[in-house]
């Protein structure tokens, strides 16, 4: 399987000319190579000017988030059919920055049902914001993943990809990484939890992806100890040598 290297960019940068030198950057890296696959998931004011360069199935496009609804009265929210009108393939859903500003499990299944059927991909984030030795996190982190998976059919798998995302982990509240070892184990919890859910086959095929402070120094470790199908990438993906260095690590990660 291609190891799935997903950029996501925020509120970044400010300019379009940015955007695009930094899209032009990863494009230009992942086109060479065989093994990866780079997602770029720029702010929705970019997708459009973003869409138009790219023409590689080695570097497609994600969104942010998306509303659940297809069109309608619903003042400035983007619809996953207006995204895939654009060519967009991929959606992140249920990040922690939005789950910050009150989206619930609720919603985030409203949104992974709405984007499935419209044929987008799925990045459905998961993760607890701290760590407890009881393990009680795993409670949260099974929760959070059964109710955003809600009435989404075995099929619809297919389409799914799951981010594990330790909130604390993030680079923006400077704690650091994860440890590969931890990622390993969270991990292993979670393709129980999808496999139990739906059933073996399924459960085994979905990708599971890391992030939280990923970058060129750590990528190998997380790729060869904690087997992880790739990485959610925020701000080592801002600077165009660190993703283009990140991208060539997995590349060659022998997993
Ligand atoms: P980070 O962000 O790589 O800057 O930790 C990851 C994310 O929030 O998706």
């Amino acid at each position: 399987m291609k190891k799935l290297i997903i950029a996501n960019w925020k509120m970044n940068p400010e300019t379009i000319e940015e955007a695009r030198t930094l899209f032009s950057g990863a494009k230009r890296t992942a086109k060479q190579l065989h093994r990866v696959r780079a997602v770029i998931c720029p702010p929705f004011v970019f997708l459009d000017d973003v869409s138009r360069k790219i023409t590689s199935v080695k570097c497609t496009l994600g969104a942010q988030d998306a509303f659940w609804e297809h069109n309608g009265a619903y003042t400035g929210e983007i619809s996953p059919r207006q995204l895939a009108e654009l060519g967009v393939r991929y959606v992140i859903l249920g990040h922690s920055e939005r789950r910050l500003l009150g989206e619930t499990n609720e919603e985030v299944n409203k949104k992974v049902r709405a984007c499935l059927a419209e044929n987008l991909i799925v990045v459905l984030c998961i993760g607890e914001s701290e760590r407890d030795k009881q393990g009680e996190y795993l409670d949260f982190l099974r929760n959070e993943l059964i109710q955003s998976l809600a009435r989404v059919k075995k099929k619809e798998l297919e389409k799914l990809i799951v981010a594990y995302e330790p909130i604390w982990a993030i680079s923006s509240h400077n704690k650091g990484a994860d440890t590969p070892e931890n990622v390993l184990d969270t991990t292993l919890f979670i393709r129980k939890v999808l496999t139990n859910v739906y059933d073996k086959k399924r459960g085994a095929m979905v990708p599971i992806i890391y992030g939280g402070s990923v970058n060129e120094d750590n990528a190998e470790s997380f790729l060869q100890e904690a087997r992880v199908d790739g990485f959610l990438v925020g701000s080592a993906s801002l600077d165009a040598q660190h993703f283009s260095a990140l991208l060539k690590i997995s590349e060659r990660a022998k997993t």
